[in-house]
């Protein structure tokens, strides 16, 4: 097992990463506080993992709440079963609540714990890649509203998160192939080698090869727990971890949030972040050439959707959380490897990038 800290002063947790963690109480037990435990989790990942999870915690008093799968569910209605089911179950505020599932599961659960009885105790235990290496460690936590995604919520830390990797074992390719689209984003961000590496070794992470997967989680984790460490409410430095995200929200709201995965999308928006850079010189065109190629191995899409225009980009866009007043601020590379955020661009190699990926 591997473990990292998130470096938050008391506030601090571990991230625990290997194989078959869910068999060990030991793992569990520091970080839950009371007597009583809340297991939330879905329809379809309660039946690989809910009982194996209930298994190790024979000492607590153990209730669950199964959600309906997607992220149509990751609403306040779902919020209202879970506050329903701890005060049935008369959870006290010494409750300790555990996510187990992908990002939709972990980011209701957090919420739901920032909110019952002012905030009580909570472990992530995430079960898709995306969740293992960006939702689960950093304390964002909400539900969307029908009018924006992820519209309300709070930053809320859980107190250990605990990674599982056996539970990719489960996970259909495509999700698999989602959360590695977050993976790159952390070497093209933040770690040019790192990126080097998943290059090299893409086929074994594919695979589930154990040792390249607690690598890849690994090193996403320390980055993403780096930046959340340096800046915990993005005030500044963890707003490059959107890097892709401006596009790719664009691209999912055009989408109604329907066919494509956020990782896909975010795939896209690296891509044309990347096509943006080279335009403005910092980066050259062989590294979004690169880019491309890693991402057509890892099976995810290159291009946005072919109906989509320049000004559907604009006009979502225009809406994204990093706006400040009316400027459009974008994630952009200065290098491979360093990414900065900023609004200082010329509208003009804007509008070329998205006439470069919208022409057919
Ligand atoms: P998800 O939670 O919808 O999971 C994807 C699918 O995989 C679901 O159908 C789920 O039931 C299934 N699944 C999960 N684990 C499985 C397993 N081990 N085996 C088989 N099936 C499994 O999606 P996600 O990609 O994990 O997370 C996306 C969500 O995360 C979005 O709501 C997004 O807003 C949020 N998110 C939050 C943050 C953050 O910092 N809080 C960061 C990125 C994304
Ligand atoms: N996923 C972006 C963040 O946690 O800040």
């Amino acid at each position: 097992m591997n473990t990292l800290t998130v470096d938050l002063g008391d506030r601090s947790y571990p991230i625990r990463i290997g194989s078959g963690l869910m068999a060990s109480p030991a793992l569990f037990e520091p970080a839950i506080l009371g007597r009583q435990v809340m297991i939330v989790t879905n329809e379809t990942v309660a039946p690989f993992y809910l009982e194996r999870l209930k298994h190790i915690l024979t000492r607590y008093q153990v209730d669950t709440t199964i959600l309906d799968d997607g992220e149509a569910f990751k609403n306040l209605k779902s919020f209202d079963l879970i506050m329903d089911h701890l005060l049935t179950q008369h959870h006290s505020r010494g409750t300790t609540l555990i996510a187990l599932g992908g990002g939709v599961v972990g980011d209701l659960t957090g919420f739901a714990a920032a909110c019952y009885q002012r905030g009580v105790n909570f472990i992530q235990v995430p079960t898709t890649l995306l969740s293992m290496v960006d939702s689960s460690v950093g304390g964002k936590t909400g539900v969307n509203h029908r009018m924006g995604k992820n519209m309300i919520g709070a930053f809320y830390q859980p107190k250990a998160v605990i990674i599982d990797t056996d539970t990719l074992k489960t996970l259909p390719a495509r999700e698999m192939a989602a959360g590695m689209a977050e993976v790159i984003k952390y070497g093209l961000i933040r770690d040019a080698g790192f990126l080097e590496w998943i290059e090299a070794n893409l086929e074994a992470v594919m695979s589930l090869d154990p040792v390249a997967l607690v690598h890849v989680i690994e090193t996403s984790c320390r980055c993403k727990a780096n930046v959340v460490s340096e800046d915990e409410r993005e005030q500044d430095v963890r707003a490059i971890l959107n890097l892709g995200h401006t596009f790719g929200h664009a691209i999912e709201a055009y989408c109604n949030y329907k066919d494509w995965l956020h990782g896909e999308a975010v795939a896209v928006g690296m891509l044309m972040a990347a096509d943006l850079s080279s335009r403005l010189g910092w980066i050259d065109r062989e590294a979004v050439e690169r880019l491309s190629l890693l991402l057509s191995r890892c099976d995810l899409p290159v291009r946005p959707p072919l109906s989509m225009k320049p000004e559907d980009f604009m006009n979502y866009m225009a809406l994204d959380k990093k706006v400040v007043e009316g400027a459009i601020r974008l994630v952009l590379l200065r290098a491979v490897g360093r990414a900065v955020v900023t609004a200082d661009y010329p509208a003009a190699v804007l509008q070329a990038t998205l006439a470069h990926f919208t022409t057919h």
